[in-house]
């Protein structure tokens, strides 16, 4: 099959090299590839810290696409040469006080329901796991399932593996008819494909004819920075009430995120949101006060109404859609390129993936359904 991806975030890449590997000639396009969410997730694989209540169907899903990065970071790795800096290191919840420690112990109780393994820690026992946490740490857990990787290197290796199939200019579908035949790049030229898959991210909804708003924007900063003494696993602390977490990378650099904020305009990073991160990851992890602070990055996540993707066919023939991934793009690439193909060769959706079409928003594409 012709396939044309449009967005080249981490899920755009993931669905083309899926596809690529499956045998058929896809091309990718966008202007700034792994430039807007991507650039500035964390890159943490925790379906299980990223739990709540009433999202069943999405840990399925996250833990479904968990299992599949430890061969996806392998493969990637020793194809492209370039190290995703993989770690399965775990997760550490954190409470810095009780009231904290209540919101931990929710996390908990609805982990024990679903049967993932949340192993409770009391103060000593999670300093003897991370001695550079704050000692007057409430307590809280570990999650020995919940990984992470860099996701700037994913994108980078996925770019490398794609070759010039990625290709530097915007475009949007091609829609005659109610049918789409292809995209029509920003410097106006049209290539011809068999199907076209949008993947571009909070931006989903300006792909889709017609003036459905499923996916928006939502406001997230991450800092990144240096220190000689990193944590050596991912935390996700609740800090007087506020969500904070810090994940390591290779080098001694952190990555503290992150803010989340309902907003529209330009995702510019904010005096009051970068001042709360640094300081709740500080009262955190006391080392951080001499870390280096190397870049601030903020970009909006893709969130749709019930905080899951929406991955599968659109109203429109020959366009399928993968976006809205909101807090998750990084964790549920693998799955959403696996059930991309299986949409792209009518073969079968994985199944914790068949939940998300976007056909459950009985808004998505209301006019096309109209002109059908
Ligand atoms: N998954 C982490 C975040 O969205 O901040």
């Amino acid at each position: 099959m012709r396939v044309a991806v449009i967005g080249a975030g981490v899920i755009g890449l993931a669905c083309a090299h899926e596809l690529v590997l499956s045998g058929h000639a896809v091309t990718v396009f966008d202007a700034h590839p792994a430039q807007g969410a991507t650039h500035a997730a964390a890159g943490m694989l925790s379906p299980a810290g990223e739990a709540w209540y009433g999202e069943d169907e999405l840990l399925r899903l996250g833990l479904a696409s968990a299992a599949l990065w430890p061969d996806i970071a392998t493969g990637l790795t020793a194809r492209s040469g370039i190290d995703v800096d993989y770690r399965n290191t775990g997760t550490l919840l954190v409470g810095k006080d009780r009231d904290d420690l209540a919101v931990v112990q929710r996390t908990i109780d609805l982990l024990t329901a679903h049967g993932i393994e949340a192993e409770q820690l009391g103060r000593e026992e999670l300093l003897a796991h991370e001695p550079t946490l704050n000692s007057r740490i409430a307590g809280g857990a570990i999650l020995h399932h919940d990984h992470n990787v860099n996701p700037r290197k994913a994108a980078e290796s996925l770019m490398a593996a794609l070759g010039e199939r990625l290709i530097r200019v915007n475009a949007r579908p091609d829609v005659v008819n109610g049918v789409c035949r292809g995209v029509i790049t920003d410097d106006g030229k049209v290539h011809r494909s068999d199907v076209v898959i949008a993947a571009t991210g909070h931006r989903l909804d300006d792909m889709i004819p017609g003036p459905q708003r499923v996916v928006r924007p939502v406001r997230g900063e991450t800092i990144r920075a240096r220190t000689d003494d990193p944590p050596r696993r991912t935390i996700r602390a609740s800090v007087q009430g506020r969500p904070v977490y810090v994940v390591p990378r290779a080098g001694g650099e952190v990555v503290i995120g992150a803010t989340s904020e309902e907003h529209a305009g330009d995702p510019m990073p904010t005096v009051g949101g970068v001042l709360r991160l640094l300081d709740d990851a500080r009262t955190l992890l006391p080392t951080l006060d001499t870390a280096e602070i190397l870049d601030i990055t903020c970009r909006f996540r893709p969130g749709t109404p019930d905080n899951g993707p929406v991955i599968g066919p659109s109203l429109t023939p020959g366009l399928l859609v993968a976006g809205g991934h909101y807090r998750g793009g990084v964790l549920l690439a693998p799955i959403t390129a696996l059930a991309i193909r299986a949409y792209v060769e009518h073969g079968d959706v994985p199944e914790a993936a068949r939940p998300f079409q976007p056909n459950r928003f009985g808004t998505f594409n209301a006019d096309i359904r109209s002109n059908l």
